[in-house]
């Protein structure tokens, strides 16, 4: 290396000593194993099992068989060399049904997850919730039912007893938004509902779920061990000043509709205001919004993209580009003045536009208004349809130059001041993208759809230099 190289290398965006470079995945989109070892349904299995909801009918049946190649898996965790690893546990493995019936062979496999993580040095942080309600509690009425709440904090007490003495972070609830808007208003998410009103009552529902798990969880886990909620807050902005107030609309019911009961103990008034013609929040029963602002050690967040909106003036068809899918129904309640405007390239095979800038601006906006609450990066990554070339490798330069510049914004928030403690690339591995199917690949390791074999991609290559090295290097290389 020539001394320039030195001397640039040296100003290369750095992360904070202690910073946690880790992967993602989510149990139904790895797992596979739908129905072994006393595995109960979830409302996935519903989704994906009825015609026309799912790309290609792909199912979650087998997805990565990760249920099966566990070792392999850990394997290559531990050879990427990152310090943490971000998985779900899967409800109806454990508690199949949603009861108190613990599936003994169902946790069995977590706790060798856990060990097998912990003996390769890697800390574990597990999310309770990554959308796979157990069938039987939608059949109750799922989210909307209050009941699902106190059912999902005794699964959280649960989980605390078998496995808080071994993971190190646990988070409640996935993208509780996707859960409530996507589960239950727009219904291209399990368990497929278009009812407005019921999706506002889901996502009380899921922030009382989340106060109640948490603490749950506390009095039960390792002191030192952290509690946290995964959020996919929107970066919303307008496109004029004329447009603030559908940017304060969407802002109310993606971003505050969560963090004010979880955060600040309280809902915001605008959005009672904005969703009064829908409920009137009857569910919201006294204690509940203290009950969801259980404190919490870090705030996960996942991003993608940001979105941009404008007032619709009802002139022509209305731009509704906000990358969640084409439901019959919309996923914002009483928006329909507001369009989501396409935003401009480049893109990723999801249709999502590349804009890292919308990730530091969001850091630093949550610094601002939660100065003293940690933040770690939950997810963030990319979907490219790569191949393996004649030389059998995965080339995908374009996904290194996504996470390129994502991991440049979260060192620019961090100078900006953000606490950020930790990156989860999504994903690990190819693997099910909901109503996607497989066609959408967001891993650095490339699974073979045939032979679930598993390649690294050049990203994954990348991916392990830069953990190493705490630093971006200097250009993208190709290994
Ligand atoms: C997030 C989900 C995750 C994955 C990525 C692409 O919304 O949490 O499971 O599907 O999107």
């Amino acid at each position: 290396m020539t001394r320039e190289n030195n001397e640039e290398r040296s100003v290369m965006p750095a992360f904070p000593d202690d910073f946690l470079w880790g992967t993602a995945t989510a149990a139904y989109q790895v797992e596979g194993a739908w129905n072994e070892d006393g595995r109960g349904p979830s409302i996935w299995d519903t989704f994906s099992h009825t015609p026309g909801l799912v790309t290609n009918g792909d199912t979650g049946d087998l997805a990565c068989d990760h249920y099966h190649r566990l070792e392999e898996d850990l394997d290559i965790l531990a050879e990427l060399g990152v310090g943490a690893y971000r998985f779900s546990i899967s409800w109806p493995r454990v508690l199949p049904g949603g009861g108190d019936r613990l599936n003994q062979a169902g946790l069995d496999f977590y706790r060798r997850l856990v060990d097998g993580l912990r003996a390769r040095n890697i800390a574990p942080v597990a999310t309770l919730y990554h959308w796979d309600l157990p069938q039987e509690l939608e059949d109750a009425g799922g989210w909307p039912n209050r009941d699902t709440a106190y059912r999902f904090a005794a699964y959280a007490h649960r989980m605390g007893e078998a496995l808080g003495d071994r993971v190190a972070t646990w988070i409640t609830l996935n993208e509780p938004w996707c859960s409530a808007y996507l589960g239950y208003a727009s219904g291209v998410h399990a368990p497929a509902r278009t009812e407005p009103a019921a999706a506002l009552a889901a996502l009380h529902h899921l922030n009382l779920g989340h106060g109640l798990a948490a603490r749950a969880l506390r009095e039960v886990i390792d002191p030192a061990a952290q509690v946290s909620v995964t959020l996919n807050l929107h970066h919303a902005r307008g496109v004029s000043e004329g447009d603030a107030d559908a940017v304060r609309r969407v802002d109310a019911l993606a971003n505050r509709a969560f963090l004010g009961p979880m955060l600040d103990g309280a809902y915001p008034r605008d959005l009672i205001d904005d969703t009064a013609s829908v409920t009137d929040w009857s569910f919201v029963k006294d204690g509940d919004e203290a009950t969801a602002a259980a404190p919490i050690e870090v705030l996960g967040v996942n991003y993608y993209n940001p979105v941009l909106v404008r007032q619709w003036d009802g002139k022509g068809p209305r731009d509704t580009a906000d990358g969640h899918g084409d439901g019959a129904a919309s996923p914002w309640i009483n928006c329909d003045d507001v369009e989501f405007v396409q935003q401009p390239g480049p893109y990723t095979e999801m249709g999502w536009n590349i804009d890292e800038t919308g990730l530091t601006e969001l850091l630093l906006r949550l610094r601002r208004d939660y100065p003293s609450l940690p933040v770690m990066i939950t997810e963030n990554g990319a979907a490219f349809p790569d191949e393996v070339s004649a030389d059998g490798r995965v080339h995908d330069a374009d996904r290194i130059d996504y996470l390129r510049r994502h991991l440049t914004a979260v060192t620019e928030a961090i100078a900006g001041g953000a606490d950020v403690r930790g990156y989860f690339l999504w994903s690990l591995m190819d693997n099910f993208e909901w109503a996607h199917g497989y066609g959408k690949r967001f891993g650095i390791i490339r699974v073979n759809r045939d032979t679930m074999e598993r390649t690294w991609k050049d990203s994954a290559h990348w991916y392990r230099d830069v953990v190493a090295a705490n630093a971006l290097p200097a250009e993208a290389t190709t290994p």
